[in-house]
């Protein structure tokens, strides 16, 4: 069994963005040898529920969290070439390059990321020049937390630093989101990359994926917390079932004769069971019917109504295990413990988060027993699998910024 202390070493409070930021600068000196003239930040996500709604045109609920991917940016002290960009990783310890005029985009490594961002920048034509640059992140790599998009809006927000030129923030959400399609290869839809480039501090993000216009939703109730839990698996499967669910959606829609699932209703869609053949009704039935559950769950968390909050995001938990499947065996056991606290153990509702196949769960539960619940859902998961998992809290973040010098 996980102890508090260990809980806590292991990152369950939110790491301070002001320490990683004098840290980042000070290792980004060591290694090139001068002060940073930039620095920029971006947070991870969690998505408090509406999953694989967003490339339907439907809405989801994410929040920014306290975990930021931070880079520092200063010109190189004797430019090797015009076009030059040398990039230092904390976490690898490693240092690659690439140039400004061949941005390479089928190029897959850590710096991809970094590369299709800037390549958006460039479309808009800013001009960032030679670059050392430093990266580092605490956001979970691999844990559905999107350091992803996290890393592609820090990019593309420290060269709006560099260039002096604000992008508009939805402007700058859809470029990193073009980054990931081409430079990683993930045809994601908009709302990791927005989540990072517009949270706001205490702010929940109630997204239109179509429109592609949020609403901000306060998270204020003192007695209401979000805990992360990291199952610690990431199964990697072919890498094809995004894509894939991506398209099974498409073909619905279409066979539906309508522009996106987003506009059918889950009665409409009851009427029109015999037009899909029985996969896709399923995977139809999970998008439409989260859409509608998305809608249900901003209404009742702002109404306070959060027995209501904790049904609708076990129902969207039972819907990506069984008509989208897209869950895992560990990501069912850590909901299916936080089911067993229960509300009468602090626990309001759970479900995993993100793209699925390993990552997170979210949970809402009642401040002041954060500790408690992790280490009891903590315990039952590596009894019942050996896996440790991780946990952490966080309240809403603040989105992508330029950090002041
Ligand atoms: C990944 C994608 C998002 C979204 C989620 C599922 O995180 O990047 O665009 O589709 O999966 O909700």
């Amino acid at each position: 069994m996980t102890s508090n202390t260990e809980l806590a070493q292991d990152g369950f409070l939110s790491p301070s963005l002001d320490d990683q930021v004098a840290g980042v600068r000070q290792r980004y000196t060591e290694v090139f040898g001068a002060r940073p003239e930039w620095v920029a930040a971006a947070p991870g996500r969690v998505n408090l529920i509406g999953e694989h709604t967003d490339y339907n045109a439907g809405f989801v609920f994410p929040l920014a969290i306290e975990r930021y991917v931070v880079i520092a940016g200063g010109r190189p002290l004797t430019p090797a070439a015009e076009d030059r960009v040398q990039v230092h990783s904390s976490l690898l310890g490693e240092t690659a390059e690439f140039s400004l005029t061949r941005l390479e985009p089928q190029r897959r490594d850590w710096t991809s990321y970094l590369r299709g961002a800037i390549a958006g920048c460039l479309d808009r034509g800013m001009a960032p020049g030679p670059l050392n640059l430093l990266v580092d992140s605490k956001v979970p790599l691999g844990g559905g937390l999107s350091s992803s998009a996290a890393l592609e809006v820090a990019t593309a927000t420290l060269i709006e630093a560099v260039s002096g030129r604000t992008l508009d923030p939805v402007d700058k959400a859809r470029l990193c989101q073009k980054a990931e399609h081409e430079y990683a290869g993930m045809p994601c839809g908009i709302m990791d990359q927005f989540s990072s480039a517009l949270g706001a501090e205490g702010k929940l993000l109630l997204i239109d994926c179509r429109s592609e216009t949020a609403e901000l939703i306060p998270l204020d109730d003192p007695d209401v917390a979000v805990l992360v839990i990291n199952s610690n698996v990431k199964h990697e499967l072919t890498g094809s079932e995004y894509p894939e669910r991506r398209s099974q959606c498409e073909q619905a829609a279409k066979l539906l004769g309508v522009a996106a699932l987003r506009d059918v209703s889950s009665s409409q869609l009851e009427a029109a069971e015999g037009r899909l053949e029985p996969l896709l009704y399923r995977r139809a039935r999970h998008v439409v019917g989260e859409i509608e559950r998305t809608l249900r769950a901003s209404r009742a968390l702002q109404a306070g109504e959060w027995p209501l909050v904790g049904e609708l995001m076990y129902a969207s938990h039972a819907s990506l295990r069984d008509d989208y499947e897209v869950s895992c065996p560990e990501l069912d056991v850590l909901v299916e413990l936080a089911h067993d606290i229960g509300a009468d153990g602090g626990v309001i509702g759970a479900r995993m988060t993100g793209g699925g196949f390993g990552g997170c769960i979210v949970a809402l539960v009642r401040s002041g027993r954060e500790r408690e619940i992790a280490e009891q859902i903590g315990a039952g998961y590596s009894a019942r699998t050996g896996i440790e998992a991780t946990a952490f809290v966080t309240k809403p973040a603040r989105g992508a910024h330029i950090v002041e010098s």
